[in-house]
């Protein structure tokens, strides 16, 4: 099948401090990550703080430019088209951020919120906008008689769901949820889970699905790529990654589950994640790693195919 979004090498760097003798410093916080997304798909992409989830979810709209790498969406090559024609897929690319009250217009009702989605691409105009309006609401469960008021009547998991409405309102193929429950009670992020689990299966949409919580980002996801300073250290199976870890990061990250924590096996992170300005060399994990041997701070590992959809930066097979 072809991927809806295939994203190859992607690196981006940014200037930090000063401008120096020899020009600004730079930071590499992507280091060629590539992932691809088939139709109505769920990729999980989860990673600590810092690791460069959401400047994955950006590259990928073009919303920031990368360095270098490709990103290809249905089929073209964003980094080669029009802008006309970036402005018409960008109806097929949506994001949902962690914050939905700071990307809503605390003035403006949720009507307007939902019909300026509509006209920007002169969806659902005249008669059907009513229509529309309500099945939107209805799709997120909640009632199209709120369609009139404004974001502080709402609660943060309604406002998130305002913010998946307004996502759904222009039918796109695609959608990056940024942290998209991170802020919620952990039962409000269990509905929200769930409606988004339900409105996947009711449209087909595919989603690139970015948290730092390792078990939302498994319920929701088809497959999980995780991701360690900026780059891809391990990607599978949900389930499989999270019952048979290949990597040891990976298998720290679900060591560190509160249901695990007491396990004696389980494999516990010492130290500080590296900055990017000082990475380690070889594997980047290394200075975390309880299993690192001389040789892994020679070459950068690989992402080696182990077979059955699953992939692995790691030198070592003879750990898990
Ligand atoms: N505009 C920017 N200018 C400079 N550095 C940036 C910029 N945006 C992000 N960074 C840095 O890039 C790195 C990756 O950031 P990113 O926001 O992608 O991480 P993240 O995995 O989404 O983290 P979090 O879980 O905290 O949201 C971080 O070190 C961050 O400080
Ligand atoms: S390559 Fe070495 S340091 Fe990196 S995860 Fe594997 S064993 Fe650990
Ligand atoms: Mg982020």
């Amino acid at each position: 099948m072809t991927p809806l979004l295939e994203v190859q090498n992607l690196s981006k760097s940014y200037p930090v401090g000063r401008k120096g003798l020899f020009g600004k410093r730079m930071m590499q916080v992507l280091r060629e990550v590539s992932l691809s997304v088939q139709p109505g798909e769920v990729l999980g992409l989860v990673g600590e703080s810092g690791s460069g989830k959401s400047t994955i979810g950006k590259a990928v709209l073009r919303l920031i430019e990368a360095d270098s790498g490709t990103v290809r969406f249905d089929g073209q090559d964003l980094s080669t088209i029009s802008h006309a024609d970036l402005r018409r897929l960008r109806k097929d690319m949506q994001i949902i951020f962690q914050d939905p009250y700071a990307s809503l217009d605390p003035r403006k009702t949720i009507r307007a919120v939902l019909s300026e989605a509509l006209d920007t691409h002169k969806l659902h105009m005249g008669t059907a906008r009513a229509d529309r309006l309500t099945e939107l609401m209805t799709m997120v469960g909640l009632s199209p008689a709120f369609l009139d008021r404004r974001p502080h009547e709402f609660s943060g998991g309604q406002r998130q769901r305002i913010g998946i409405a307004r996502a759904l309102a222009v039918e796109p193929k695609f959608i990056v949820c940024d942290e998209a429950v991170s802020a919620l009670d952990v039962s409000i992020q269990a509905q929200v889970l769930n409606l988004l689990a339900d409105l996947r299966a009711m449209t087909g949409i595919s989603l690139l699905f970015i948290s730092h919580d390792l078990s939302v980002v498994r319920y929701i996801s088809d497959r999980v790529m995780v991701l360690y300073l900026g780059k891809v250290m391990e990607v599978g199976p949900a389930d499989q990654i999270h019952f048979a870890p290949r990597h040891p990061y990976t298998a720290a990250l679900i060591s560190a589950e509160p249901s695990l924590k007491h396990e004696s096996n389980r494999i516990r992170l010492t130290g500080e994640i590296p900055s990017p300005l000082t990475p380690p060399s070889g594997c980047v994990f290394r200075s975390r790693c309880p299993y690192a041997l001389p040789a892994c701070a020679e070459t950068v590992p690989p992402l080696r195919d182990m077979g059955e959809g699953r992939l692995k930066a790691c030198i070592r097979d003879d750990i898990l």
